[in-house]
């Protein structure tokens, strides 16, 4: 008895009409019940705190005709879920999503973008998919719209802002700006904004929409890295790091003592926003030289750790290649996920475990020895032993212990429909 309308301000088809004409509860944002046609014996409950318009629904009772009116498609970010998580099987009548009226305002395909949520969520994941993703649309709220973006990327993230405001609305605006202009001036919510790199506005041709599936494969080989003197995380530690890490999109993630910047490489290829820092010049451009080798974006920091991480927003992970404790704890104090540190010299392993669990991070430690087969004259092999390394890590919260009920008392073969006979003239085709 539930019919969920969506609102993009057209005029309502003739199936929304008709269940609001019947509805004894009409549910809905201020702007959407001045806009639709509410019948006059009907009660109104404004939706704001979406729990308490919840309740109003389910005291209603299940027989009860209710209409709720939310913006756009309410199936995509919006009031579907929450019905749902109650119980309720709505019908829903959906509107077009500002998302694609935003993306058709600027006349651009849709299917390779990010779209993400900052509507009572953390600004921080939005953010760090703008600067990881050439094409982002953020659905805003306020205290978290254009200009608090553009604050958080200008000046390092190059982008243009397509800011659309009230689509659909007779008093709709779409502004093209720059992150500098879009922090100084007023905008009126709700809007959508797309983050755009000018430079790669129409992407590759898709299968799957949203973000890019992860790489193919990682722990890349060291010569595909630009290096000095073998300084590069060799494959088999950096095969375990990504996997502590566990860089993915909406992340941050620090290199601190970046060398050739493999990690930090590999991390972007994961879609994670990546900050490379590192206090050599050479280093540096080498690192950017990987970079773009590898077709990724990675912001690479030039200074000496601790005090260059001042400046840097929030880490989920880090990676420490290069620094002492002071570094350990200085990152231990900022990361929000996990921190994974690469050590040559065994006695700097305790000092790191301190630093970690002084942070509240739970601390372990591995020493990893890859000895790698090397061909000899004679189509013989000699192992070539790699130089051990102490990889220290700490999370903030451990993997889980996972439980496997014994439950093969209660299970029952499966039953497979039968195929039918190729013979059988029921199955010809
Ligand atoms: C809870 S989400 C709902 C999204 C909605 N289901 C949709 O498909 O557009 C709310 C956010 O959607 C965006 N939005 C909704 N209506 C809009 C409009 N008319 N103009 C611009 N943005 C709008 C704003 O970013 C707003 O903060």
């Amino acid at each position: 008895m539930i019919t969920v309308i969506g609102y993009d301000g057209s005029p309502l088809p003739a199936e929304a009409r008709e269940r609001l004409a019947e509805a004894a509860l009409v549910v809905g944002g201020a702007r959407h019940l001045a806009a639709v046609p509410v019948p006059d014996g009907a009660r109104r409950v404004v939706l704001g705190d979406v729990a308490a318009a919840l309740d109003e629904i389910d005291k209603a009772g299940a027989d009860a005709r209710v209409a709720v009116v939310a913006s756009g498609d309410p199936g995509f970010f919006g009031i579907v879920r929450a019905l749902r998580e109650r119980g309720h099987r709505p019908r829903v009548l959906p509107a077009l999503s500002s998302a694609a009226r935003a993306f058709a305002r600027a006349g651009l395909p849709w299917d390779d973008a990010l779209v993400v949520s900052a509507h009572g969520r953390e600004l921080r994941r939005a953010v760090n998919a703008c600067r990881a993703h050439p094409k982002v649309a953020v659905l805003t709220a306020p205290g978290a719209g254009p200009a608090e973006l553009a604050r958080e990327l200008f000046p390092q993230t190059p982008r243009t802002f397509v800011v659309c405001e009230n689509l659909g609305e007779p008093d709709e605006r779409v502004v093209h700006v720059r992150p500098a202009e879009a922090t100084t001036r007023p905008w009126r919510d709700p809007n959508v904004v797309l983050v755009l790199d000018p430079s790669r506005t129409v992407g590759d041709k898709r299968w799957i929409a949203g973000a890019p599936p992860g790489p193919a494969g990682w722990a890349l080989p060291e010569e595909v890295f630009d290096h000095r003197d073998s300084m590069v995380t060799k494959a088999e530690v950096r095969a375990f790091a990504l996997a502590k890490l566990g860089p993915r999109v909406g992340d941050m993630v620090w290199d601190v003592g970046a060398g050739s910047g493999s990690v930090a490489v590999e991390c972007a290829r994961f879609g994670a926003a990546v900050v490379a820092v590192e206090r050599d010049a050479a280093s540096c451009e080498r690192i950017r030289a990987n970079v773009r080798a590898h077709g990724v974006k990675v912001a690479v920091s030039r200074g000496e750790a601790p005090a260059v991480l001042e400046h840097l927003p929030d880490p989920d992970a880090v990676f420490v290649g290069g620094g002492g404790p002071e570094v350990v704890r200085a990152c231990a104090s900022r990361a929000l996920r996990c921190v994974v540190v690469a050590l040559a010299a065994v006695e700097r392993v305790r000092p790191s475990l301190d630093a970690l669990t002084a942070e509240g991070f739970t601390a372990q430690a591995v020493q990893l020895q890859a000895n790698r087969l090397s061909p000899l004259p004679g189509d013989v092999h000699r192992l070539a032993a790699a130089n051990p390394v102490f990889v220290v890590w700490g999370e903030r919260e451990p993997t889980p212990a996972v439980s496997f009920p014994d439950d093969r008392a209660e299970r029952r073969p499966q039953t497979i429909a039968e195929l039918p006979d190729e013979d059988d003239p029921r199955s010809a085709q």
